[in-house]
């Protein structure tokens, strides 16, 4: 229970997704956390402070010229006496204030006055969060050390308009927040962290090869996570298309065989966590010229060879970090395949998804979203389906917390 006794500032800000603001209240009440709500002017059109103030069971603050509240706690108070400020639904409006320093009403003041970490939860119209002004105030904020959790894709509340812009989940939100409140900012700050992500190939002559539908974005967006948790992230990717993450350092293969390699190399570490969907076999011999096709003779009967598990190779290594993951990506008997797993590799728990949906952009394997499951000696716990940045969040946050509890 990260949240236990802690306090958090919630900024709602004006826009439809400030309903959403009322779950999020509960979701973060119980899980323990104090909440404490500023409303600015836009938000109170959406919602009332008195469902607020009913949900969070405190006072809730609007006006930053309020001679009572100025008295009793004051703007500046209010940015220190929390453990960390989360601003849901992060409005274009307040996104640009804080990006330029403006501070003309109470949240924005508050955000300007603040020395805890802030989550930014974006909700708008695609068209205004595509916006290269928007995209700038975020790339500001970014810097200046701002968390963000979404904006996701779907239906807007608008009728008729879809894209991005959506305001992440509650439940993603909180993970967010756990996030921010576990590490309080950066809790792997000095740890050497080793991730494998994407597909491999094998060749089978030098044109052609076996591979999977591993995208990489899952085993990426969580170097990215732990990273930003302060980590010296050592990423081991297989072939993808999408960019190496920032602040990674990043070792391109290509086959199983080379995974390993440059794995095994980077040992010790403080923990590993293994993503790659890792080829099972490879080609006995792969031919050094193209494999021709002649008439009459059929297709070559290829000869395979069973690959290096790199991951039980690293659980029971003499080296072994005090913390190996797992990725298990089953199509059937999930639970029963992560638990076989577990013990057979020597990780300390697997994070299982069902891949049974095929690929592209509806599965989990290419696709933007997940729902795994936690699979470790002390059970089975399940997570909702997030976005996979949401996922890998929440797994940064868990690391950090396995990591501290192994004495680090
Ligand atoms: C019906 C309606 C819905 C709105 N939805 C959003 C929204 O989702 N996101 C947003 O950034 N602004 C939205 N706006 C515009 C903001 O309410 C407006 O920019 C306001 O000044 C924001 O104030 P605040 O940032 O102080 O909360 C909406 C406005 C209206 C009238």
């Amino acid at each position: 229970m990260i949240l236990s006794g802690k306090r958090v500032l919630l900024i709602v800000g004006g826009g439809i997704a400030a309903y959403k603001a009322l779950d999020l209240i509960r979701r973060l009440r119980e899980r323990g956390a104090a909440v404490r709500c500023v409303m600015t002017a836009a938000a109170q059109e959406f919602i009332t402070p008195l469902s607020v103030g009913a949900l969070s069971a405190d006072h809730v603050f609007t006006d930053l010229f309020d001679r009572q509240d100025e008295q009793d706690v004051g703007h500046i108070r209010l940015a220190r006496d929390t453990d960390v400020i989360a601003v849901a639904p992060a409005t274009a409006d307040l996104m640009a204030k804080l990006a330029n320093g403006l501070a003309n009403d109470l949240a924005s003041a508050v955000l300007l006055a603040a020395d805890r970490p802030v989550l930014m939860a974006p909700a708008m119209n695609p068209k205004m969060w595509a916006h290269p002004a928007t995209r700038r105030n975020r790339a500001t904020l970014e810097r200046d050390g701002i968390a963000f959790v979404g904006p996701g894709r779907g239906e807007m509340a608008e009728s008729g308009e879809a894209g991005e812009g959506r305001m992440a989940e509650p439940l993603e939100i909180v993970a967010s927040v756990e996030a921010l409140v576990a590490g309080g900012g950066r809790p792997l700050t000095g740890k050497k962290i080793i991730l494998t992500s994407g597909p491999t190939h094998e060749p089978i002559d030098p044109v052609r090869y076996i591979a999977n539908r591993s995208s990489g974005k899952q085993g990426h967006a969580i170097a990215a996570a732990l990273a930003k948790l302060g980590a010296e992230v050592h990423l081991v990717s297989g072939p993808v298309t999408i960019p190496d993450p920032a602040g990674v350092r990043t070792i391109h293969v290509e086959t199983a065989r080379e995974m390993q390699a440059a794995v095994e190399k980077l040992l010790p570490a403080d923990a590993a966590v293994f993503v790659a969907a890792v080829a099972d076999w490879r080609m006995a011999d792969s031919a050094g010229e193209k494999i021709k096709k002649v008439a009459g003779e059929g297709p070559p009967a290829l000869q395979m060879v069973e690959n290096p598990d790199i991951l039980a190779g690293v659980g029971h290594h003499r080296n072994r970090p005090a913390l190996v993951v797992g990725f298990a990506a089953e199509t059937q008997n999930l639970i029963a395949n992560a638990q076989a797993k577990l013990n057979k590799k020597g990780a300390d728990f697997i994070v299982a998804n069902d891949v049974s949906h095929g690929g592209g952009k509806a599965g989990v394997m290419g696709g933007e979203r997940n729902r795994v499951r936690i699979v470790s000696k002390a059970g089975v716990e399940e997570w909702p389906e997030m976005s996979k940045d949401e996922v890998a969040t929440k797994l940064a946050a868990l690391i950090a917390e396995k990591l501290g509890a192994a004495g680090g």
